[in-house]
């Protein structure tokens, strides 16, 4: 059932709430009525540029002389007529990281991003991965049925992540109830994010003490000499930046291996099948679906749209990749999608991302045997935040099973 679209009180689209999260597609039609860039509320009272046109979007996110990632240019956080509770401001607000800066100084913290997730080691993140993953599949192989959201794609990365960070055993629990409650867009999001960083903090002080062999100490000892604020706002921006895309694109590539025809009976198939669903994935349900926030740094144009200074313009990596002016037979395994972004800011970490969700599904895949959606909604839900394209849920049944049959049983995750 098709719902009507509210307008904001400026009359413009309104890309958060239930009917958004509802009809996405719909929303950012309204928003290309308005050209290659249009006006949409992101948050109660924010609005902000949307670029839903591809080629814009590639002219935007590679001009960095007119546009900066800096959140402090945004004229009306700065005089403060954005509410300065705003949901949007876990994300957007700045924060001395890679995310947030240009040209030397971005040059410089991307250095040490780049130079510290290069050192994960492939094989290592693959049982990583696969470790955590199985923890997960144990507690509810027995049942027959699960919430592949709650129960496994939102909370492996969470595991994958305290286990890259160098995280005791005894940080762990804490560490993913943190990240559960920054990643729930509710009001608990803003203790969550407070009580992430102070077990970061935690973890930067012990990992000074105590160098291990992971990305809080390769962070804290890199050739950049980051301070310790910058430092765990690099790690901060990691994994803020890291769990929701990993859980978004695991979701949907089981979503697709599940659902659509043109994949069942090749499930069995491995590795391939599940890199080609989640390049199908990566166009169709782009996970980080309207981020990659901008400020011009004067008043411009782009592609024709009137852009004024200082205000937030965010690039929809999810309207772009379904720009209906995109040749039509581009075919999925064309890598020009926007759901890595592009540009000086493209995601870091993105044969990393894939190893992640590659893995967790096989391995699900691998465990639950004769697995099929419930809902008979074919369109999950989505989340209702403006940034990322999630379901909610996603259930499923399969055929139950001893979890004495799992390869691994061990509880993943820490290091001393
Ligand atoms: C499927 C999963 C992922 C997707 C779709 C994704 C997508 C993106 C996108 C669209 C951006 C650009 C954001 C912006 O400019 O504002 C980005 C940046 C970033 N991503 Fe990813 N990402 C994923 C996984 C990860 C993981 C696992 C990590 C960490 C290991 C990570 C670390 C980062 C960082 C640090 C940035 C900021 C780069 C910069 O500003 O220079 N991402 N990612």
């Amino acid at each position: 059932m098709t719902m009507p679209l509210p307008l904001s009180a400026r009359g413009c689209p309104v890309l958060h709430g239930a009917v958004f999260a509802a009809q996405p597609n719909a929303v950012y039609d309204q928003l290309r009525a308005q050209g290659p860039a249009g006006w949409a509320e992101i948050a109660p009272n924010v609005h902000a540029l949307v670029v839903t046109q591809h080629r814009a979007a590639i002219t935007l996110l590679n001009d960095t002389r007119t546009y900066s990632k800096d959140s402090r240019l945004w004229a009306d956080l700065a005089n403060g007529k954005a509410p300065q509770d705003s949901p949007v401001l876990g994300m957007m607000a700045f924060r001395p990281s890679v995310l947030y800066t240009d040209g030397d100084e971005h040059a410089r913290l991307r250095q040490a991003m780049d130079d510290c997730i290069a050192r994960i080691d492939p094989h290592l993140l693959r049982e990583i991965t696969r470790r955590s993953a199985l923890t997960l599949i144990a507690r509810v192989i027995g049942e027959g049925r699960a919430d592949l959201m709650s129960d496994f794609a939102d909370v492996v990365p969470m595991l994958v992540f305290a286990e890259l960070l160098g995280c005791p055993a005894e940080m762990t629990s804490r560490m993913v109830r943190a990240c559960q409650d920054l990643i729930s867009a509710g009001p608990e999001a803003a203790q969550g994010a407070a009580d992430f960083a102070g077990l970061l903090f935690e973890l930067i002080q012990l990992r000074r003490a105590r160098p291990g062999q992971d990305l809080t100490s390769w962070m804290i000892n890199h050739a950049a000499k980051l301070s310790d604020e910058e430092a765990l706002n690099q790690l901060f921006c990691a994994v803020g930046a890291g769990i929701i895309p990993v859980a978004a694109c695991t979701a949907w590539t089981l979503h697709l291996l599940l659902r659509d025809d043109d994949y069942a009976g090749h499930l069995a198939a491995g590795t391939l099948t599940v890199r080609r669903a989640m390049e199908q994935a990566l166009w169709q349900r782009s996970p980080m679906a309207n981020f990659s926030v901008h400020y011009a740094r004067h008043d411009t144009h782009l592609h024709g749209v009137y852009i004024p200074a200082r205000v937030p313009v965010l690039i929809s990596h999810a309207a772009a990749n379904t720009d209906p002016a995109l040749p039509k037979n581009l075919g999925y395994d064309n890598r020009s999608h926007l759901a890595w972004s592009a540009g000086p800011h493209r995601c870091p970490a993105i044969s990393q991302a894939t190893t992640i969700v590659q893995t967790s599904v096989e391995t699900v895949l691998d465990q639950l045997w004769d697995m099929e959606l419930t809902s008979p909604d074919p369109e999950p839900l989505l989340r209702h935040g403006p940034f990322h394209q999630c379901p909610q849920t996603l259930p499923v049944k399969f055929r139950p099973k001893s979890s004495d049959r799992l390869p691994v049983n061990a509880l993943a995750g820490g290091s001393s």
